[in-house]
């Protein structure tokens, strides 16, 4: 899918510049919310409820993602996917925006994918309008050329070629699960982690879906199983029943990120998080049976993402066949409803209501996150949050992630994070 830049995203572009201030800045007095109001003038509530958060993570600093933010700069330390790699064709630049960035994405006749900055440093053409010439990208305008590191290696109209000392961005690139990674960090880039569930028998399921939410409030969704009992009590979640116990959720941080267990009465789901930004877990559903879910959420800007999910399904040969044929009539089913976001849009303008959407609906599950989270509001302050026992899974990933961020601030290391290859889930069900 290429992302288009749209003129919201210019807007969000001046928004996020905006939102880009240091962390030790002191932050601008705020207006009290409706809720904060609210809850100052109720009487006084047990400790237990009253007790505030001790988060104090302000919201902006976990969602501001352009380069010069906390969070993009932590989100650069790690490879990240940007494509799936069947979409991105032979001789067919696309143009990518990923972190409140815009790029270019090329693949070269060898084959490789290149990532190279946005525009022509001659006068500034897209090019992603260009050509490519063997493993190179040529500008549409004039004829410029780009190796895959950036470098201009042809200046056609130029008599006296300086194109050695033009160079614009190029990022390593990767491919894994059928998707192209990118690394936009500083330096070498980390490991290439990859997981050795995904070497068995089966094969991997890929879908991406460009999310109008904040990358971290998806995350926050992804770890808080107490939700599938309620946001997600009409849905495919019914076929293991993984929405009728409230579990009791426990975690821990890991040498990757983070565990979780979720305890319901006939054992427990485990499932990670691995810093930052993605996660393994196991799904069930009627058709695809137990499968390996492996999630990267990946910011387009301030206030939207991409979900890159690899499912892995344990089925082979006619087993295999038989499922793929029945997924793809859902998904030509799915393609003639009305779209999900246009349904979330009548929900949260209080013109319908979830219930009233068919609980078989293919896509319902996003759905109703998508009502959970853009629900929330892009203005919510984090802080304001009542937090319990059932959020600790939340909480440990704020932890995370504003002490990796204060230690970029401090221009400190941070931890070194490793993803075991060896990694399984547990069902819990
Ligand atoms: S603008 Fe790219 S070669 Fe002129
Ligand atoms: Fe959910």
């Amino acid at each position: 899918m290429a992302l288009k830049t749209s003129k919201n995203s210019s807007a969000k572009k001046t928004s996020s510049a905006k939102k880009s201030a240091p962390a030790k800045k002191a932050a601008p007095a705020r207006k009290p919310t409706a809720k904060a109001a609210a809850r100052k003038s109720a009487k006084p509530r047990s400790s237990a409820v009253a007790k505030k958060s001790t988060d104090r993570t302000r919201y902006e600093d976990l969602v501001s993602v352009g380069p010069q933010s906390l969070a993009g700069k932590m989100l650069r330390k790690f490879w990240q996917p940007i494509y799936t790699a069947e979409n991105l064709k032979p001789g067919r630049p696309v143009r990518l925006r990923i972190l409140s960035e815009d790029f270019t994405l090329y693949r070269g006749a060898s084959g490789a994918a290149f990532v190279v900055g946005a525009r022509c440093p001659h006068r500034g053409l897209l090019l992603s309008t260009g050509r490519v010439v063997n493993e190179d990208l040529e500008c549409f305008y004039h004829g410029w050329a780009f190796n895959g590191n950036g470098q201009c290696v042809a200046q056609p109209c130029e008599p006296k070629s300086f194109a050695q000392k033009i160079k614009i961005p190029g990022y390593p690139t990767r491919e894994y699960l059928g998707l192209i990674f990118a690394y936009f960090g500083e330096g070498e880039p980390p490991e290439f982690p990859t997981l050795d569930v995904y070497e068995s028998e089966g094969f991997v399921e890929l879908r991406e879906e460009l999310r109008p939410w904040p990358v971290f409030t998806q995350i926050e969704n992804s770890v808080d199983e107490t939700h599938f009992n309620f946001a997600h009590r009409r849905s495919k979640f019914d076929d293991i029943g993984i929405n009728k116990d409230i579990p009791v959720l426990t975690c821990d941080e890991t040498e990757y990120g983070l565990v979780r267990r979720a305890q319901r009465s006939k054992g427990v789901r485990t499932g990670y998080l691995f810093m930052p930004n993605w996660s393994l877990s196991s799904v069930y559903e009627h058709s695809k049976g137990f499968a390996e879910h492996l999630v990267w959420r990946v910011p387009v800007d301030d206030n939207s993402h991409i979900s890159f999910m690899a499912d892995f399904i344990y089925k082979t040969g006619a087993d295999a066949e038989a499922y793929k044929t029945k997924r793809a009539a859902a998904l030509a089913n799915l393609a003639t409803l009305e779209p999900a976001m246009s349904i979330v849009e009548k929900v949260i303008a209080g013109e319908m209501h979830c219930d009233d959407v068919p609980a078989d609906r293919p896509d319902i599950v996003m759905l109703q996150d998508a009502i959970s989270c853009v629900g929330q509001g892009l203005e919510r302050q984090r802080e304001d949050d009542i937090l319990g026992a059932s959020d600790r899974v939340v909480s440990l990933v704020r932890r995370l992630w504003t002490r990796e961020m204060r230690a970029i601030a401090e221009g400190k290391p941070g931890k070194r994070w490793r993803v075991p290859k060896d990694l399984q889930t547990t069902r819990g069900i």
